[in-house]
């Protein structure tokens, strides 16, 4: 190796870490948008906001149905997972389809670069 690409090397070992958090801060920022436009009217992820649905604070990890509170459905009350990427994922995919009598209105959200985005939010709020 020569000394240009021993320097070039480390030069871009350094920069990794610090560009993975630059893309992470990219995806949470493009999902916070994503999620005003999509879920924000009927969701808060901040106790002090209103919030007509669940407060989705803290949501991946949290066991489905249980924030406490909140009156769910039966179908969600008793659906007895707690809420990963992948779960989330599902729900927004087809709601209906993932937690059958559900009363979240269908939210179809297919893209699942949309998807990841909310999630990548998501994760990053509440904790
Ligand atoms: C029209 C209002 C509305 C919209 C828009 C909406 N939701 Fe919901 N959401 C609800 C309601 C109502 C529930 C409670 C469902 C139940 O009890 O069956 C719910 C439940 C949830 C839950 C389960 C929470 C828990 O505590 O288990 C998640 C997760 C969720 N919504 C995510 C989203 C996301 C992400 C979006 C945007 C892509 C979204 N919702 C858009 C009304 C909405």
């Amino acid at each position: 190796m020569t000394r240009t690409m021993m320097i070039a090397a480390t030069a871009a070992l350094l920069a990794a870490p610090a560009f993975a958090d630059a893309i992470d801060r990219i995806k949470i920022d493009a999902g916070e948008s994503l999620f005003d436009a999509q879920c924000r009217r009927c969701h808060a992820v901040d106790a002090t906001d209103p919030s007509y649905g669940p407060l989705l604070d803290g949501i991946v990890g949290r066991k489905a149905g249980t924030f406490e509170g909140y009156e769910y459905s039966e179908a969600l009350a008793g659906a007895g997972f707690a809420w990963t990427a992948g779960a989330l994922r599902a729900w927004m995919e087809d709601n209906d389809a993932f937690v059958p009598g559900t009363k979240m209105r269908h939210v179809g959200i297919t893209d699942p670069t949309v998807q990841d985005f909310i999630v990548s939010y998501l994760a990053s709020v509440g904790h």
